[in-house]
């Protein structure tokens, strides 16, 4: 059985306030319409047969309306312990020979027939026994992202979050991919690998599994699940990674600047100094401002200088602090 493993955690605060604890940024139908959700979803429904959404309690309700007429499950985290333990409940869950295919679902991915096909040679890769990664040309040393060594569809390191002159040089190096954040395994391959490097990791998630009720994981038991990604879990030691050089274009909607990529891309409109306004139709005029956004929400306004995108995920703690 081939499963669609959708993550849904954290609340975007990188896009505030566009993105909120209520309503995150997975939610907003903002792309034409439709949220990155939704398209999460659709584009794994003719290569998967069912949907394991793991996120907060909120996430039922957001996510209902697009799973709907779907064979779905959801799994409940109490307190997120971040991908290594997410995964790990979606696998508990699954039988062993079940593939996989792990989705964030704050991503942006064009061109279908690519995608396609770099999942089905995921899959072949998952059916031998192996952890697929996809791997994206990089175009920029971003340091937010992990970064595949390989020659083909070997991996000779991965190599999460380097510093940006290790990014550089990696770049320079010329044979790095960007990690996509997508992946695909047999669910028995990840949990064997999850017990040989994180013991204590695999335990304490195998044990919120098993107090579940339902499928909302114990509160007490989570707590105790060390937080740590798959990435640094997983994928820097098993020797078990192949990676698939994608071809599709991709995006992780993660902060403002790709977000404004989008609507420029997308027909929206911009001024001739690179200013946009989201979420307005009044008339709104920069004076001595380029590359700026305005968002425009029922109450909270954010202007915004491009250059600074990053910087919002401040913003959003220090209200986090005063609230
Ligand atoms: N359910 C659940 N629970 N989902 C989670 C949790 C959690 O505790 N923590 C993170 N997620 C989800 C996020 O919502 C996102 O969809 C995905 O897992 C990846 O988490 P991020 O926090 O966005 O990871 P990252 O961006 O720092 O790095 C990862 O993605 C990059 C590409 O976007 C890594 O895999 C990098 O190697 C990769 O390049
Ligand atoms: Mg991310």
């Amino acid at each position: 059985k081939i499963i669609n493993v959708v993550l849904s955690g954290g609340v975007g605060s990188r896009l505030w306030p566009l993105s909120r604890k209520a309503k995150p940024k997975q939610y907003l139908p903002i792309f034409n319409g439709k949220t990155l959700f939704e398209l999460t979803v659709d584009r794994n429904q003719g290569i998967s047969s069912k949907v394991i959404l793991v996120g907060s309690e909120q996430n039922k309700t957001l996510a209902a309306p697009f799973l709907d007429g779907k064979e779905n499950d959801v799994i409940a985290e109490t307190v997120p312990r971040n991908t290594a333990a997410a995964i790990a409940f979606a696998a508990f869950h699954c039988e062993p020979d079940d593939i996989l295919i792990v989705t964030p679902s704050d991503h942006l991915i064009e061109g279908m027939d690519h995608y396609e096909e770099a999942i089905n040679q995921g899959i072949m890769f998952a059916q031998e026994g192996y952890i697929a990664t996809f791997g994206i040309v990089p175009n920029r040393p971003e340091t937010g992202y992990g970064y595949i060594e390989h020659e083909g569809n070997s991996v000779l390191s991965f190599r999460e979050k380097p510093n940006e002159d290790t990014a550089r040089d990696f770049l320079k190096k010329g044979n790095f991919l960007w990690n996509s954040g997508i992946f695909c395994f047999k669910a028995g391959v990840y949990l064997e690998e999850l017990m040989r490097f994180e013991p204590k990791l695999y335990s304490a998630a195998e044990v919120a599994f098993e107090y579940a009720t339902g499928l909302v994981m114990d509160e007490e038991h989570s707590k105790l699940i060390p937080s740590k990604s798959i990435d640094y879990a997983v994928l820097e030691r098993s020797d078990l990674i192949k990676v698939v050089p994608a071809r599709f274009k991709w995006s992780d909607m993660g902060a403002f600047d790709s977000l404004y990529i989008y609507f420029k891309e997308n027909g929206h409109p911009v001024d001739e100094s690179g200013n946009i306004v989201v979420g307005t139709n009044k008339h709104t005029v920069f004076v001595g401002l380029q590359n700026c956004m305005l968002i425009n929400t029922e109450d909270a306004v954010l202007v915004l200088d491009r250059a600074y995108a990053q910087d919002v995920k401040r913003v959003y703690e220090q209200l986090e602090k005063e609230s």
